[in-house]
């Protein structure tokens, strides 16, 4: 079997016979047809090229051509013709005729075009390999790439990856334009211009246009080259509209980072400050170069900063008040968080601190307690003298009322005794020895004698009473006024006197004191508060001693008792207003509050001494001047 194979479409017989003899005689292999229609019908894999008429009756050679390639477009096609016209010429080479040949055609260059055609056929057939091959490797390439022609911007070929990056299919890019591309269009004339004077550009962040509209960032390189004789631009590009997105967020913390009022250090594991934001230094004063080879527990007090690290040792982090230092060795309570961070693979990597100055919080916090002690003290003040008030009231009504019946009973007395008197003399008179005679009359007389005594001493006794009484209520003395302390205790004993007496023993200790200026209803109050404390300290039997004494400038008044005392740790709250042990109705937990405050306008001082089981001694230490302390004489 020869080796090419040749179909020769030929209308006229004898045109066709003979060049088909010629060329069997060549040792080709010739299948003739007189028709186009006859020719397509034999056209096989077999045939390795097409001879073929121009001018036939029902198809032409174009015709047969343009079919011949859609079936087998590597198949070489060689048109002929007796005829010729340039402009057919053109349309058959376009439409992919190998050889156009004019009639007649010797034998010899029927051969060599049949070669050419052949051989012209394989070129092209590799060229197109090549060019697929070439496609392929480039859509292989998996990232978004693109070819547009530099002149005009159309987009030549654009790969899947570009295409869905921006929200289209490849063939949708196809013969779109990159203009349409841009979201920022006087991006597109810098990259213009720098492709023009570098010919290429690298690593350029533009924003793309997606199909939707919306922006997307990416980076991209673009490098002109030349392709069939056409300038182009070869692109590849890089969706970051992800780093965009963290970039952003890493500005925003950044932002929150910089503007905190509170502090932010970013700490390793040994406690060095690799970072910190403006707070630190605005507050501290601490620059940089300050804090060089520093770590952050030299910025703490040495007892803190060993419970941080410990903390952060044992729990990975630490939460709590903490005393920072300033650069003037200042020191700031902070309220502070520290916290690992721990890297992708779960092993500790910083440590971040966050810590908020406190100062303003702390100042107002003890203003407020201040303001509410003061608050309470005065309530209890208030509460207490209204008691107080009434409790005068009460005083000075009874002992009025008792001192007009004694008034009467004393004066009726005094009558009675000078009558009795007048009696005895009047029974002298008539019998001068009875008194000596009559025994009865003696013992009954003996007997009215020691009544008479009794009854002063008692007249005598309750008057005092009274007038202690009436002394202790003098509430209106409001103001500074010169007084015996020890009248002042007398006055108060005598009040309680009537709750104490049975079971407890009294021991009065005085001393020397001058003639001192107090406030004396309000110290009265405060030995009354003092008396009742210690009475109801006492369970069963006991004794108060109430010494008294002068240190220089200073008068000292003790009150001690043998009672239950009071535990370590109440001791520093008895003086707290409200604070009582005694039960709901008993005590309002006021009394020692109100000593402190009366204590402290007379510019002097309380104090409490006690042990469980051992009793309690409230010392009371007052200026002997006050009037001069104050300015008021
Ligand atoms: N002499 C004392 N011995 C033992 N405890 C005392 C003595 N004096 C005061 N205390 C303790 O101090 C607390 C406070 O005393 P304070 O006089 O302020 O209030 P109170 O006696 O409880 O109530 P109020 O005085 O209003 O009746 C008492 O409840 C008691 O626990
Ligand atoms: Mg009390």
């Amino acid at each position: 079997m020869p080796d090419i194979n040749i179909l020769y479409i030929e209308d006229d017989p004898a045109q066709r016979t003979s060049l088909a003899e010629s060329l069997r005689g060549r040792g080709f292999g010739v299948v003739e047809a007189a028709s186009g229609e006859e020719g397509l019908g034999l056209l096989s894999d077999e045939t390795a090229v097409v001879l073929c008429d121009l001018h036939m009756p029902e198809m032409d050679g174009i015709e047969v051509l343009r079919r011949v390639q859609r079936r087998s477009p590597d198949v070489p096609f060689i048109l002929l013709t007796a005829h010729p016209s340039i402009p057919i010429a053109v349309e058959a080479i376009v439409e992919g005729a190998q050889r156009f040949l004019i009639k007649p055609v010797s034998p010899d260059e029927m051969e060599i075009s049949i070669y050419q055609a052949i051989e012209f056929a394989r070129l092209r057939r590799w060229q197109r390999e090549a060019e697929e091959q070439l496609l392929r490797l480039v859509e292989a390439v998996p990232v978004p790439y693109i070819i547009t022609r530099l002149r005009d911007g159309k987009i030549l070929y654009a790969n899947k990856h570009l295409a869905n990056m921006v929200g289209l299919t490849p063939d949708e890019m196809k013969n779109r334009n990159t203009v349409d591309f841009y979201y920022d269009p006087e991006k597109r004339l810098e990259v213009l211009e720098r492709l023009k004077r570098d010919g290429f550009v690298t690593d350029m962040e533009v924003r793309v246009k997606r199909a939707d509209g919306t922006p997307m960032w990416s980076v991209f390189s673009l490098a002109s080259s030349e392709m069939a004789g056409e300038k182009v631009v070869l692109g590849g590009f890089l969706d970051i509209t992800r780093r965009k997105d963290l970039e952003d967020r890493l500005h925003l913390y950044h932002e929150v980072f910089k503007h905190s009022i509170d502090v932010i250090m970013v700490i390793d594991k040994e406690g060095h400050i690799l970072e910190r934001n403006p707070a630190h230094q605005k507050r501290t004063g601490f620059t940089d170069e300050d804090l060089a080879g520093k770590t952050v527990f030299d910025l703490l007090t040495l007892e803190k900063a060993a419970e941080v690290k410990k903390a952060m040792e044992k729990d990975g982090g630490f939460q709590g008040e903490l005393e920072g230092v300033g650069k003037g060795g200042e020191k700031i309570p902070v309220l502070v968080s520290v916290f690992p961070i721990h890297d992708e693979e779960g092993k500790l990597d910083l440590y971040v601190s966050m810590g908020r100055d406190i100062t303003a919080i702390k100042r107002a916090l003890t203003d407020l307690a201040d303001t509410n002690r003061e608050l309470r003290q005065t309530q209890a003040q208030l509460v207490q003298s209204e008691k107080m008030a009434s409790l005068g009231g009460l005083v000075a009504g009874i002992a009025h009322e008792i001192n007009t019946p004694v008034g009467a009973m004393t004066s009726m007395h005094d009558t009675l005794v000078r009558a009795i008197v007048k009696l005895k003399e009047h029974l002298k008179q008539q019998s001068p020895d009875a008194f000596e005679t009559d025994e009865r009359l003696k013992s009954l007389f003996a007997m009215i004698d020691e009544s008479n005594q009794v009854i002063r001493s008692g007249a005598t006794r309750v008057a005092e009473i009274v007038r202690r009484l009436r002394s202790f209520a003098r509430l209106d003395e409001a103001e500074l006024k010169k007084v015996d302390i020890h009248e002042g205790l007398e006055d108060t004993l005598t009040l309680v006197h009537h709750e104490i007496k049975h079971n407890i023993q009294v021991v009065r200790d005085y001393g020397k004191l001058p003639m001192m200026s107090v406030y004396p209803s309000r110290l009265n109050q405060v030995f009354l508060n003092l008396l009742n404390n210690a009475r109801q300290a006492i369970r069963d039997k006991g004794t108060i001693t109430i010494r008294t004494r002068i240190e220089g400038e200073t008068a000292v008044i003790e009150f001690s008792d043998d009672g239950t005392g009071i535990p370590k740790e109440n001791l520093s709250r008895v003086f707290d207003p409200g604070f009582t042990t005694k039960g709901v109705g008993i005590g309002t937990g006021l009394g020692l509050s109100i000593c402190y405050q009366i204590v402290k306008d007379h510019r002097g001082r309380i104090d409490v001494q006690s042990e469980v089981g051992k009793g309690a001694t409230f010392t009371i230490r007052i200026p002997t001047h006050l009037d001069e302390i104050l300015g008021v004489s």
